[in-house]
């Protein structure tokens, strides 16, 4: 079985398919404080403004235009074609890798349409808008649903399963993110000390702030950049 490849992928995979980065100008958290919308203090401090943030954005993501881009596309078609495993351990909460069809997908920071009580930690798939006065189906408390969204301060999902493909991999891609946020942005040096062998390919539209911990850059937007890379790998696996 040839070594595994482990993609990383941030915001700027799914820019181009209208859904807002974070950190960029135009970025989300330019316009929204985080520290009102995406904190657990937040939460208790105003449940309707967290949870209808969270509506608004789940909304969204059903608009029509918000389809998979090439860049999806190239990494579905990396995991039906390789050899090997390919796992996508995604920061995003968007459903556009699985839509593009990748199967091994980890939404490490959770997952747009997943909702967690807080009272009796059930985890259910919903559609619904939240309110303050939403009913657990399971423990029927009142008032303690919320998205299933990792937020600042709180503990990534799959920390397990994402060490154990970091410990298979021999090719490490990040792409479209900003390397600001951890553990995400330890996951290169995380490999590069633990696999000496391992390669590591940093494809985002500009230099990341970890980009010297990368042995290949390549820079423009993940639509132009992904599918030629992954057909590069394909057709002559990554070291040349
Ligand atoms: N193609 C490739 N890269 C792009 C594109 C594009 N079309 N557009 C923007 N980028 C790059 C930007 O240059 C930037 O480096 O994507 C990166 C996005 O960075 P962030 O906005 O910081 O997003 P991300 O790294 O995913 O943030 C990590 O922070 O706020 C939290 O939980 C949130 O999951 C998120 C985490």
């Amino acid at each position: 079985m040839p070594p595994g490849i482990v993609v990383l992928t941030g915001a700027g995979i799914s820019k181009e398919s209208g859904i807002d980065t974070f950190r960029d100008k135009d970025g989300l958290w330019t316009r929204v404080d985080l520290e009102e919308v995406a904190t657990i203090e937040a939460w208790h401090k105003d449940k309707k403004k967290v949870l209808d943030f969270y509506n608004d954005t789940r909304k969204s993501f059903r608009a029509a235009h918000m389809v998979p881009s090439a860049a999806h596309k190239a990494l579905a078609r990396l995991e039906q074609k390789y050899d090997g495993e390919v796992t996508v351990v995604t920061q995003n909460i968007d459903p556009l890798h699985e839509q593009a069809g990748s199967r091994r997908v980890l939404h490490m920071h959770g997952r747009d349409g997943e909702i967690r009580c807080m009272n009796c930690g059930t985890i259910s798939d919903s559609d619904e808008d939240l309110t303050p006065h939403s009913v657990c189906q399971h423990c029927k408390t009142i008032g303690e649903l919320r998205p299933n969204i990792v937020w600042f301060g709180e503990m990534p999902q799959h920390m397990d399963e994402i060490d154990e493909v970091l410990q298979r991999c021999g090719l490490f891609l990040a792409i479209g993110t900003s390397g600001e946020v951890y553990p995400a942005a330890g996951y290169v040096l995380q490999v590069r000390r633990r696999r000496p062998r391992a390669h590591t390919v940093e494809l985002n539209l500009e230099p990341s702030v970890n980009q010297t911990l990368f042995h290949e850059h390549i820079y423009g937007p993940a639509t132009l950049t992904v599918p030629p890379y992954v057909e590069r790998v394909l057709a002559q696996g990554w070291k040349h």
